[in-house]
């Protein structure tokens, strides 16, 4: 037994209940809805790194208050513009501020006082916590380094 099917019978008559067609214009909506909630989320993550950047070029300096009074060998984590940024001050008294951001894959590294390094935490990126080199790991270039004024009320960070 064979089953046929012509333009006829899909097309509904008028006055017939468009209950196909209205089905098909539900599930086409559904549709489209599902992909835009699909697809939004993959360009706000696509468009973030370009966001970043754009927005911590808009910023050229950031003033920290009170952190003239960071601790030897401690750190503060802030941000310059929309970027991660570390304030590192050495045990030596120096400052050294820069980007927190890995140029491997842009995972927000950590200063870790106890190895006197940068690590990164996604793929074992090191840098060098005076010039920002990258050391061992994937990164293929080093940190960018902010230039440092410590004053009585606040550090000022801002780009070399
Ligand atoms: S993202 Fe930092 S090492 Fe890969």
């Amino acid at each position: 037994m064979s089953e046929t099917t012509n333009l006829e019978q899909m097309v509904p008559e008028p006055g017939e209940p468009a209950t196909r067609r209205a089905f098909l214009a539900a599930a086409g909506a559904a549709g489209v809805c599902y992909t835009l909630a699909m697809a939004y989320p993959i360009y706000r993550y696509l468009a973030s790194p370009v966001e970043m950047a754009m927005s911590a070029a808009a910023v050229t300096e950031v003033t920290l208050k009170d952190a003239q009074k960071l601790p030897l060998g401690s750190v503060l984590m802030f941000k310059f513009g929309t970027a991660p940024a570390m304030l590192i001050h050495h045990q030596d008294g120096r400052w050294v501020a820069m980007t927190a951001v890995c140029t491997h894959l842009g995972c927000t590294v950590q200063y870790e006082a106890q190895q006197d390094r940068i690590h990164c935490g996604c793929h074992g990126g090191v840098y060098n916590p005076y010039t920002g080199a990258n050391v061992s790991g994937p990164p293929p270039r080093p940190l960018k380094l902010y230039k440092v004024t410590v004053n009585d009320a606040a550090v000022n960070v801002s780009r070399a």
